[in-house]
């Protein structure tokens, strides 16, 4: 229940700013810096994949909601051809000009498919790898089990899955704040955070073995953001979404006007220079198809 509220998928600003083109261009501004932010993570558990003897040689790589393409630079070192799928029709085309613009296209060859895994209909055993960064999160239950059937049919036998998603409880404010403590303590009494319980990052181990796959690696880091550092507004947008849900007044947590406010303030707080944002932890997974 808990998990199903933060990852639904129609209150979510994280994952889309909704209709108002202004707020999603600003949406697609933020999740392109926030790749980059990641990508030495990303980048750091490929290689080390790779010294493994995994993911090497790949010949088709999916990347699952591929966002505007920014986990791609590194993916292409390691496929020759990358089917780079998202729901949203806009990420798919800034991945393209991405690509392009990379000139990643030179060397490997990708198709950008709108949807997920399981509407792509693969051919059962053709792919080596589906990767998907901060995606597992955004689905709800059922569509989460969905496209990852999809994803291990698809997948060939010895093929890898390799996933990487947050764990929410880390977000942290130092110095902290009242209005940071305050949102959070808010979060903790609306979603009943505890520990690792409310990421998605600490269940992909589970996602990975209730599919029959076999975990190879695992990882993980903390992301700290200092002062002035363009990456504190993504922290920023990420730290609102993950509370996208307190907006709804109907949950008796926060009145809209509650969060607004609180937003302004929270806003002030993490710009200012003498604070780090330290999130989010991130879990890292590598799983075989047997
Ligand atoms: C946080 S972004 C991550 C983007 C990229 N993987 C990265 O790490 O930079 C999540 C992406 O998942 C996409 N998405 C959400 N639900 C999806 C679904 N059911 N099928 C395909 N893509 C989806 C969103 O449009 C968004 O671009």
């Amino acid at each position: 229940m808990v998990e199903r509220r933060l990852t639904e998928q129609g209150d979510n600003t994280y994952l889309t700013a909704g209709n108002n083109a202004e707020a999603r261009s600003g949406d697609l501004e933020r999740i392109r810096e926030q790749s980059h932010a990641f990508n030495i993570h990303t980048n750091a558990f490929y290689e080390r994949l790779n010294s493994l003897g995994l993911g090497k040689k790949a010949r088709v790589l999916v990347d699952f909601g591929t966002g505007t393409g920014g986990s791609l630079p590194i993916l292409a070192s390691y496929a020759k051809h990358i089917i780079a799928t998202d729901i949203e029709p806009e990420k798919i085309e800034a991945g393209k000009r991405f690509v392009k613009a990379e000139g990643l296209n030179q060397t490997t060859t990708f198709d950008f498919p709108l949807g997920g895994i399981a509407s792509l209909n693969l051919k059962s055993g053709s792919v080596d790898i589906v990767n998907g960064r901060l995606i597992w999160q955004h689905l709800n239950e059922e569509v989460r089990s969905n496209e990852m059937r999809a994803a291990v049919l698809a997948l060939k036998p010895g093929g890898l899955f390799v996933a990487e998603d947050m764990n929410l409880h880390t977000w942290n404010l130092q110095p902290s704040t009242e209005t940071f403590s305050w949102f959070l303590r808010k979060l903790i009494e609306l979603y009943g955070i505890k520990g690792t319980e409310a990421g998605m990052g600490p269940k992909l181990r589970s996602l990975c073995e209730d599919n029959g796959l076999e975990v190879v690696a695992e990882d993980s880091y903390v992301i700290e953001s200092r002062a002035d550092d363009s990456f504190k507004n993504i922290h920023l947008g990420i730290f609102m979404a993950a509370q996208a849900g307190l907006i709804n007044e109907e949950r008796g947590v926060m009145s809209a006007k509650q969060f607004s406010e609180g937003m302004v303030q929270l806003r002030k707080d993490v710009l200012d220079a003498t604070r780090s944002i330290y999130a989010p932890q991130m879990t890292q997974i590598a799983a075989r198809k047997k």
